[in-house]
């Protein structure tokens, strides 16, 4: 009798545990469910706002839709600061000195110069006047990221720091350089012609890149910076192409900023050159090298920092508000590589850096920062007074600079990562 009723009660119980249990599921596939379709709609959200109607659209061979849209419906004048911003069309100066440096003797000549380098989605179609061509952010693009809010920013951290206090900090970051740097004046903006390449990357989440870093403030929480240069970032597009790219941000890249096109800011006036799409050709081991050049300059009349891609093609400019030190000028500036290094304990990842040789190897096989230069004070592109040079482990990234009358300043960088002296 005891016994009978004891096991009625256990059988109570065992019911109503597996309620509960059951309860408990359903509830749990509910949070999940819902918070599954209230990520769908953030993501949908943010792709309202990064793509604009386009007037018409282009299909690259290497997948990308470059979408032409109309210039006054950039993603620029989203920004409550620039709703009555009027387009500037043109600079109203250019730095002196622009091309005679760029007249380069037989000695060391690239030998394929004569063939222009451009942007893979050139083979089918261009985008009409009036236009300015943006490369269109896909649902896989924004769900690689680690949220929607992080989509095409940087990680923090990534800034290389020739003189850090504090030393591990740099290796801690897994971001590692490989660069030439000038500090200790006024600059008004950089130049550079950049060898480019195809870097192999060992993990989707790493990348490779080469640019240069135009710095204001000191590398605090409001940390200025205005970069540019190629890229190949699996995270951010998908895929190991090498791409065009530039960023900027005026906190350290906390909360403003971007890279490309990706959140408003830079104002994009051309209508040939899209931020973030594939470059093509790339230069090959032993045979064909192929660079383009990068400048940045203040414009001494209204403050803006504009960009000019090649000697033709000038990209549009970063408004002098966005930023608190560069609204004056750049106190130091930057030319290199990086790469993030995410293999743990110690391991060096085999991801590469500009050609994947080192410097040593010179023209042809090692990648290379040509003809670098500084703006001035009086709006001169004038050679860098003293280039220092940092890395953070020479064994798996190297740089070494030199100068010649063809090349100016130079150096070569970069290196394969993990390689016996660099386990
Ligand atoms: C990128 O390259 C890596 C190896 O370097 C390869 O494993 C990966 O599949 C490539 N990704 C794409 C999208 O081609
Ligand atoms: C980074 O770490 C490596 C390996 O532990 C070390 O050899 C190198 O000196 C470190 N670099 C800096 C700048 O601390």
């Amino acid at each position: 009798m005891g016994n009978a009723h004891f096991s009625r009660e256990r059988i109570r119980t065992g019911v109503l545990l597996v309620f509960l249990w059951m309860l408990g599921l359903i509830s749990l596939s509910c949070a999940a469910s819902l918070s599954a379709s209230r990520q769908k709609l953030q993501v949908q959200k943010h792709l309202n706002r990064l793509n604009k109607p386009a007037v018409k659209t282009i299909k690259s061979p290497d997948g990308d839709l470059i979408d032409c849209i109309h210039i006054s419906h950039q993603p620029a004048f989203d920004h409550p600061f620039l709703k009555d911003h009027k387009i500037q069309m043109r600079p109203n100066y250019h730095p002196e000195g622009l091309f005679d440096e760029d007249k380069i003797s037989d000695t060391e000549k690239p030998k394929q110069r004569s063939n222009p380098i451009t942007q893979l989605w050139h083979m089918n179609g261009k985008c009409p006047q009036g236009t300015i061509p943006i490369r269109r952010t896909k649902e896989e693009d924004v769900l690689r990221a680690s949220s929607v809010k992080r989509y095409g920013k940087k990680k923090l951290r990534a800034i290389p720091q020739p003189r850090s206090v504090d030393p591990d900090l740099i290796n801690q970051s897994g971001h590692q350089h490989a660069i030439a740097y000038v500090e200790g004046d006024k600059y008004y903006g950089a130049k550079a012609t950049i060898n480019v390449w195809e870097p192999k990357i060992q993990q989707p989440n790493e990348f490779s890149l080469s640019q240069l870093w135009i710095l204001g403030g000191s590398f605090g929480e409001d940390l200025n910076s205005i970069e540019a240069g190629w890229q190949v970032s699996p995270d951010l597009y998908g895929d190991n192409n090498t791409r065009l790219f530039t960023y900027w941000t005026s906190d350290a890249y906390q909360a403003t900023g971007c890279y490309n096109l990706l959140c408003s800011g830079f104002i994009q006036i051309n209508s040939e050159i899209a931020m973030g799409a594939s470059i093509s050709p790339v230069s090959a081991y032993r045979n064909s090298q192929y660079d383009i050049s990068i400048l940045v300059w203040k414009d001494p009349k209204e403050g803006h920092w504009w960009m000019q891609f090649g000697n033709d093609y000038v990209l549009g400019y970063w408004p002098s508000f966005l930023f608190s030190y560069l609204a004056d000028s750049a106190s130091m500036i930057e030319w290199g590589g990086e790469v993030v290094n995410s293999e743990p304990d110690g391991h060096h990842t085999s991801t590469q850096m500009g050609s994947g040789h080192f410097p040593e190897e010179g023209f042809g096989k090692s990648s290379y920062f040509r003809n670098i230069r500084v703006v001035d004070d009086s709006n001169n592109l004038k050679a860098p007074k003293e280039l220092g040079t940092f890395t953070e482990q020479s064994n798996c990234y190297d740089v070494q600079t030199g100068s010649n009358g063809d090349w100016g300043h130079y150096f070569y960088y970069g290196g394969p990562g993990k390689n016996p002296n660099c386990p």
